[in-house]
């Protein structure tokens, strides 16, 4: 090698990392589901914390604001890329099964299933994992305290928040299952019915939950008084948790699944979620497409097409891989992309049945809730966070506030017996003490040489349809106000049909896409809840973007952490 070569190479590698730190946005951005949340993110930020400061206050504020989409009984998932040394990792803070659940939780000795138990009540609920994963994440990766991290999230609870039209809908959705339990009803009710907007939702139980882990850490909620708290009574009210599951519950930091679309680098969640996967697999098959080229409605056939493929292998191969095995470099291999790219037809929509068949029902309405940050260092956080359907569990131990998810529902609890979003599945993801129930959160993060995105969504199974199409108007070139708003459309292998929300798709492509022989199925309103920032480094601006059909809020400002 060159001498001088030689030389350079060397400089160039002892200055690297510094090279790539020194690459910060103008300005810091946080987009969430909820106004109260952003701002609580923003003044943390002003206080001098960092993006997973902010993640911990605004995962907090989310847990009282928007007790319909996650919340200390929930779980979550954390993406995070750190600027000062690039580390790319993913937080699992996702709930697992009872010690004592097994694949016979929910049937009746003939097999029959018990559906409602898997999602109303306390044997609905898995352990959660908030209340770690905000400890976590404030100890190895914040520098704030806990309890100034907690701190906004602490006076929303006293001070109490507004209903909107949001919480009302979604609380009448789930209004039975909210009188059934004396805590929930109490909080989240008005003389047992919907609260009028504009109500005010005190939490003081929540808030000294909230308190007692701002003091204690992860023992103050997983361990003594508050844990005993909500043992006694999940048991009390036909719940199977036991003191060792709360004390043995623990988060795990896990490799994000990397795939390369043309020039963006994909960065997404791993097992046990089930959204990097079928995300990246969709990619690597649209890759074998020139998409520009197409035609509009063969190009949301493709897409309907490659999504169908990679649900496929969703239902097969997908669950909690400290448990499994799973096929990720074959599942993510280029030629097996291509295999599954040449066996879609342009003139013709393949029957799932065609695919292997599994016997599938409805979907039911949801919620959930994503948040993305970018601060001035140029730390980024994509995190989804869950209690499953609106107001999970609808259960509240009582005296802890703690609003439990129905997470348990994300197992296949029967084999190719469809969940609440009619997703099926198999062994891979069958009922196991401990085990993760597998998820389609799909926090997600897009890089090329000039810009960066964050992004991800609430939605159910059409999370990852949801993110693919994001990925794709990004691919497009257009910003982040452009992928939370443009119409939406799914197909997730079975039930075998298109989904799309109100107006996802125009007369035009409806009629087109049937004439290809695909069945359509028009959700009576629009669905998903995307929060996005990009970064576009050349000319070094930030852009976020909420949502127009949720009622969060995206700011930008220009911010500089203090160190
Ligand atoms: O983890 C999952 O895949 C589900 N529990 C997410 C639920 C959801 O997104 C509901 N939202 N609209």
């Amino acid at each position: 090698m060159h001498r001088s070569f030689l030389h350079l190479l060397i400089i160039w590698i002892t200055f690297w990392p510094f090279s790539v730190s020194a690459e910060q946005p103008s300005r810091a951005a946080i987009a969430t589901a909820h106004p109260l949340a952003t701002q609580s993110g923003m003044e943390i930020l002003e206080q001098g914390g960092n993006a997973f400061d902010a993640a911990v206050a605004i995962t907090a504020v989310l847990a009282v604001v928007e007790p319909y989409s996650s919340g200390l009984g929930g779980g979550g998932l954390w993406l995070l890329h750190r600027a000062t040394d690039g580390k790319q990792v993913m937080i699992d803070g996702r709930e697992t099964a009872p010690g004592s659940a097994s694949a016979m939780l929910y049937l009746e000795k003939n097999g029959e299933v018990k559906k409602e138990l898997s999602l109303n009540g306390p044997l609905a609920a898995g352990i959660p994992g908030v209340p770690a994963g905000l400890v976590y994440l404030n100890e190895h990766y914040g520098r704030m305290m806990l309890a100034q991290n907690l701190a906004p999230a602490i006076r929303y609870a006293r001070e109490g928040f507004q209903v909107t039209e949001l919480y009302r809908k979604l609380a009448g959705f789930r209004l039975d299952v909210l009188r059934a339990s004396k805590d929930a009803a109490a909080i989240f009710l008005h003389e047992n019915e919907v609260p009028p907007s504009g109500h005010l939702i005190v939490q003081k139980d929540l808030a000294n939950s909230l308190i007692r882990i701002s003091e204690h850490g992860a023992p103050g909620f997983y361990i003594g008084e508050l844990a005993n708290r909500l043992i006694d009574d999940v048991r009390k009210n036909g719940g199977v948790w036991r003191s060792d599951d709360l004390a043995g519950y623990k988060i795990v930091e896990r490799q994000p699944i990397i795939t390369q679309y043309r020039d963006i680098r994909v960065i997404s969640a791993p097992p046990p979620s089930s959204g990097g996967i079928v995300l990246g697999q969709a990619l690597n098959i649209l890759q074998n497409f020139n998409l520009e080229r197409l035609d509009n409605i063969t190009r949301k056939h493709v897409i309907i097409e490659a999504m169908r493929r990679a649900f496929r292998d969703r239902a097969a191969y997908l669950g909690d891989s400290d448990f499994i095995e799973i096929p990720v470099e074959r599942l993510l291999d280029q030629d097996y992309s291509e295999g599954l790219a040449a066996s879609i037809e342009l003139d013709r929509s393949t029957s799932s049945e065609e695919l292997g068949v599994f016997p599938v029902a409805e979907q039911t309405g949801t919620h959930t809730t994503h948040f993305s940050i970018l601060d001035t260092e140029g730390n980024r956080v994509a995190a989804t966070l869950s209690i499953n359907l609106p107001f999970g569990s609808g259960f509240v131990p009582s005296g802890t506030g703690v609003l439990l998810n129905d997470e348990m529902d994300d197992f296949a609890i029967k084999p190719m017996q469809p969940n609440a979003y009619g997703l099926v599945g198999d062994e891979a993801n069958r009922i196991e003490p401990r085990k993760r129930p597998l998820s389609s959160m799909t926090p997600t993060f897009l890089e090329t040489g000039d810009h960066v995105a964050i992004l991800g969504t609430s939605g159910g199974s059409r999370i990852i349809s949801t993110v693919l199409l994001g990925v794709l108007d990004f691919a497009d070139g257009n910003l982040p106000k452009s992928w939370v708003s443009i119409p939406r459309y799914h197909h997730q292998y079975l039930p075998d049909e298109v989904q799309f929300e109100q107006n996802g798709l125009t007369a035009i492509e409806q009629a087109g896409l049937r004439e290809l022989g695909h069945t359509l199925s028009e959700k009576d309103r629009a669905y998903g809840n995307m929060q996005a920032i990009l970064w576009w480094k050349k000319k070094n601006l930030v852009y976020a973007a909420s949502d127009p059909r949720g009622e969060g809020e995206a700011v930008t400002s220009a911010i500089r952490p203090h160190r």
